[in-house]
């Protein structure tokens, strides 16, 4: 499963790239909005971080807008792909946008049924949310994996992305289902590095390496000497 990183703010892409785990980004409005700046600039910012498709999103209501807004908001940036809300207009202007060859994220899918739809229209990417799902009480991963399926049975190309992800768990959830991609907020990405025994085995490893200085006089040298 491929990892995206879910944020606007540039310096936690820069910081979590740097890891070599991430291949695209999604940003969103709201996302955006929370960030000083140019909004061209962070999205431009992010495509040359990430080095893959990057997510932004159109905010007209109506096909011809949305049109508009995706041709512009792609001549930011080779990586980027077009973020379209799931409705009418929404699956009308995939439909052009994607004959135009611009890929296009429908986002806020939250059944099988709208997944189908936006599938059909030509959506590159699919989006459907998970954390949304559970604060209204319904199973993310049930809905998630009934997309997988639909998805696998039928031959549908579009790739899902999991979106809206709480917990590292969330992560894990997408992964066993067959999701191509699930889209994290770097708090999660964090959350994902962490374990006590991890911690406890490195720290372990550097007393005993410490108790032996001529060990560490020898490595030195090889370094030294590879150089
Ligand atoms: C990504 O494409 C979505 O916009 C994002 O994951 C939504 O997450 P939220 O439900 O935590 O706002």
């Amino acid at each position: 499963m491929k990892l995206f990183i879910d944020t606007g703010a540039t310096a936690e892409v820069e910081e979590i790239a740097a890891w070599g785990v991430l291949s695209g980004a999604t940003t969103n409005p709201s996302l955006l909005a929370k960030e000083d700046g140019d909004p061209g600039e962070i999205i431009a910012r992010i495509c040359d971080l990430v080095g893959g498709p990057t997510s932004a999103e159109v905010v007209s209501e109506d096909p011809a807008g949305m049109i508009a807004e995706g041709h512009a908001l792609k001549a930011i940036h080779e990586n980027i792909v077009v973020k379209v809300p799931f409705c009418k207009a929404g699956l009308e202007a995939t439909k052009s946008l994607t004959g135009d060859g611009i890929p296009v994220n429908m986002t806020l899918v939250f059944s099988p049924n709208q997944a189908l739809l936006a599938a059909a229209s030509g959506a590159t990417y699919v989006s459907c949310f998970l954390g949304r799902l559970d604060d209204i009480s319904v199973d993310s991963a049930a809905v998630l994996g009934e997309i997988v399926d639909c998805f696998q049975a039928g031959g549908v190309e579009s790739e899902i992305i999991a979106a809206s992800i709480r917990h590292p768990e969330h992560v894990v959830t997408c992964a066993r289902l067959g999701c191509e991609i699930a889209t994290i907020p770097p708090k999660i990405f964090h959350q994902m590095l962490d374990h006590p025994l991890t911690t406890a085995g490195a720290e372990q490893f550097t007393k005993d390496w410490e108790s032996r200085p001529e060990f560490g006089e020898w490595l030195r040298a090889l370094v030294a000497g590879n150089g």
